[in-house]
């Protein structure tokens, strides 16, 4: 069979039988790639114990299928092309050949520097192609990566150092956002006061921000690559990886406590994403190919990185944000590099929607022939500004469902293929089986139902454990419906059999396709001297898709309640970084409690919306009279809502 579905009609076969044999399916796609041996088993599980494992006893390296396989025949095409921050600057270009050449570089620079296979390293670099550079070269010598977004604080960093035991921090000495320098080696040396399993960090250099190098244990990336070079021959062989050793580590906010280390695993991470890149863009060889997230999320990871490469794609690298150095930079990226295919982010296309169209006159987006989604729901209006603004009502839409756990797009248009409806991700990929649960655990057959969105079999893709505590990864997505994955995601299935995404279930705040737990967040809140008490909860946000409304019950309010407004956002930047700051901050006297204490949040998110009708029953509330109050207080809010 060919890699890539070509109809609707083969998709309907392929689906059918996908479901009917999935080990010989996947088995028939795991073919196309490349194992040193070859797997015993396609799959065993039990999703009881969150015990998954799929192609067991193959051997392969992940690097191999992204760079090796393609040198004969792709070695001089294009694997990445970088754009920078400021236009001014040079774009860059790496082709196959080169990026190996680079990553075995970068690979012999991490042996020489102490790390062996099954090492956890960190990296908290700019979008630069050595980001790149560094996970692929982790990959390559069996080094387990843990990215971290570059909007996190050191605390972040460090909780994350701590949780895995890194030995290694890979950063720069700064980063470029419009017109912000990020200083990232600083960050890093503020996480490290708080570490002690790092004993070397590797400082890119990016802005030439002053920083300061700890002798013994920070190094130059340029000074480390001279080392090897002088050292002889480039090479670096790729490690023998079994398909279920780890790849890699990245960290994701629930509903409750800290963020969770998702793992995922060599072999199916591997064919998951190349199969759903090939399939779901439709990417045919000379296209280029552009997605706009960060790689210190899923999205990057899986299809910016790993999905694109191990299919011989031209993948372009973004470093600076929308609206730098106004909002028709993408347009600009657009035509510069003769774009075919752009995944972004809802909250993108909803800004620079506002920005109006006069951003997009003298744009030449001739070139694109297909368009993607991720991350959040997206509306109407902005699917069809997309489409008939970006895509000339000619690019198909794919609206791409999954999450970081999910390891690549579950639910999704095949381009060109599925037919597309604005707000739906429309059907399973192969391989995918999608279950609707009511709230008493039933599964809801047929079509025109919604509820909890369940995945009944496993995919490759998906995740295996959370670092270091296996427990947590049962505990939170295989207990709530006993022998399916659950997503915490609402969904419904229409009359056709269509399935739109409806959003999170759980104390999962989605703020500009970025995912916050509220827990998280009130105890980042509480942690400031004057809070009492605090209640997060989200509110519709015309940009953001959501916004993040807290109630915060503090001390010394009357004092200035604008500087002690300005301190508790102060401390979330510290405490979790910038991404996390509350849009509205409402100070109130009280929180509305159940008899045994609980916060009412559902009501909390009645006032946020201003759906002050639909209150619900309040009298058996500890307090109801407080309700009165939180509303009162809320209208001095209300023009921001
Ligand atoms: C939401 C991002 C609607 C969803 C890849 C999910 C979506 C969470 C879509 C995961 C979509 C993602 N339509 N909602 N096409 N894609 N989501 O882990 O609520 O950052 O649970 O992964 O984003 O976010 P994560």
């Amino acid at each position: 069979m060919s890699l890539q579905i070509k109809s609707f009609e083969e998709y309907q076969e392929i689906y059918k039988k996908s479901v009917e044999d999935p080990e010989g399916f996947w088995a028939g796609v795991a073919d196309h790639f490349f194992w040193k041996k070859k797997w015993q088993n396609v799959l065993s599980w039990d999703f009881e114990k969150a015990d998954i494992k799929w192609f067991e006893g193959g051997k392969l390296n992940i690097t191999e299928n992204c760079l090796d396989r393609h040198i004969y025949s792709l070695g001089d095409k294009p694997a990445i092309i970088w754009e920078p921050n400021d236009p001014e600057e040079a774009h860059r270009v790496l082709t196959y050949k080169q990026l190996l050449n680079k990553v075995e570089q970068f690979a012999n620079v991490l042996k020489n520097n102490d790390i062996k296979k099954g090492d956890r390293v960190c990296i908290y670099l700019p979008m630069v192609p050595e980001l790149a550079i560094a996970m692929l070269a982790c990959a390559r010598i069996g080094a387990i990566h843990t990215v971290v977004f570059g909007g996190f604080s050191a605390r972040s960093i460090a909780d994350r150092i701590n949780d895995t035991d890194s030995k290694l921090v890979i950063t720069a000495d700064g980063g470029f956002r419009g017109t912000k320098t990020i200083e990232l080696k600083n960050i890093v040396d503020d996480a490290l006061e708080q570490t002690s399993s790092v004993e070397k960090v590797i400082v890119l250099t990016r802005t030439r921000t002053p920083v300061s190098m700890i002798k013994g244990r920070d190094v130059w990336w340029e000074d480390e690559v001279r080392k090897v070079e002088t050292m002889g021959s480039p090479a670096c062989p790729a490690e023998e990886m079994d398909a279920e050793d780890m790849l890699f580590v990245l960290y994701t906010s629930g509903s409750t406590g800290k963020p969770k280390g998702v793992v995922h695993t060599t072999g199916g991470y591997m064919v998951y994403t190349g199969y759903t890149f090939s399939n779901v863009f439709q990417y045919q060889p000379d296209e280029i190919y552009f997605c706009t997230a960060d790689i210190g999320w899923i999205t990057g990871h899986s299809y910016i990185v790993y999905g694109p490469l191990s299919q011989g794609a031209t993948s372009l690298m973004f470093e600076g944000i929308p609206t730098y150095p106004d909002a028709g930079r993408f347009w600009d990226v657009v035509e510069k590099h003769k774009v075919n295919i752009l995944y972004t982010a809802p909250t993108a296309i909803r800004s620079l929607m506002a920005f109006g169209d006069e951003y997009l006159e003298d744009k030449d987006l001739s070139s694109i022939n297909k368009l993607g989604s991720v991350g959040e729901p997206i509306n109407e209006e902005a699917w069809n500004w997309f489409n008939e603004k970006i895509g000339k009502s000619e690019a198909p839409i794919v609206d791409t469902w999954w999450q970081t756990e999910n390891g690549g797009i579950l639910i999704s248009p095949l381009a060109g293929i599925t037919p597309t409806k604005p707000s739906y991700a429309m059907l399973p990929l192969p391989g995918v089986q999608p279950a609707l649960m009511d709230e008493n655990g039933n599964e809801l057959e047929g079509n025109d139902v919604s509820g909890n969105l369940c995945i009944k079999f496993p995919w490759p893709g998906m995740l295996r454990t959370t670092y270091g505590d296996h427990q947590r990864c049962i505990d939170t997505y295989f207990s709530a419906y006993p022998g399916k994955y659950f997503s915490e995601d609402g969904c419904l299935r229409d009359k056709e059999g269509h399935y739109r995404i409806t959003g999170r279930v759980d104390d999962v705040l989605n703020v500009s396709g970025h995912r916050i737990g509220t827990a998280e967040l009130e105890d980042a809140i509480n942690m400031h001297a004057d809070v009492v008490e605090s209640a997060i909860v989200g509110y519709p946000h015309k940009i953001k898709g959501q916004g993040i409304y807290a109630y915060i019950i503090a001390d010394n309010v009357e004092r200035n309640e604008d500087e002690l407004k300005q301190n508790i956002l102060a401390t979330v930047t510290r405490l979790i970084g910038p991404i996390a700051k509350p849009d509205i901050v409402q100070f109130v006297e009280d929180l509305p409690k159940t008899r045994s204490g609980k916060i009412m949040r559902r009501i909390l998110r009645k006032i946020a919306e201003n759906e002050l009708d639909n209150l619900g029953d309040i009298t058996t509330l500890l307090n109801p009279d407080v309700v009165e109050n939180v509303i009162e207080g809320a209208k001095k809010y209300r023009e921001k809502v």
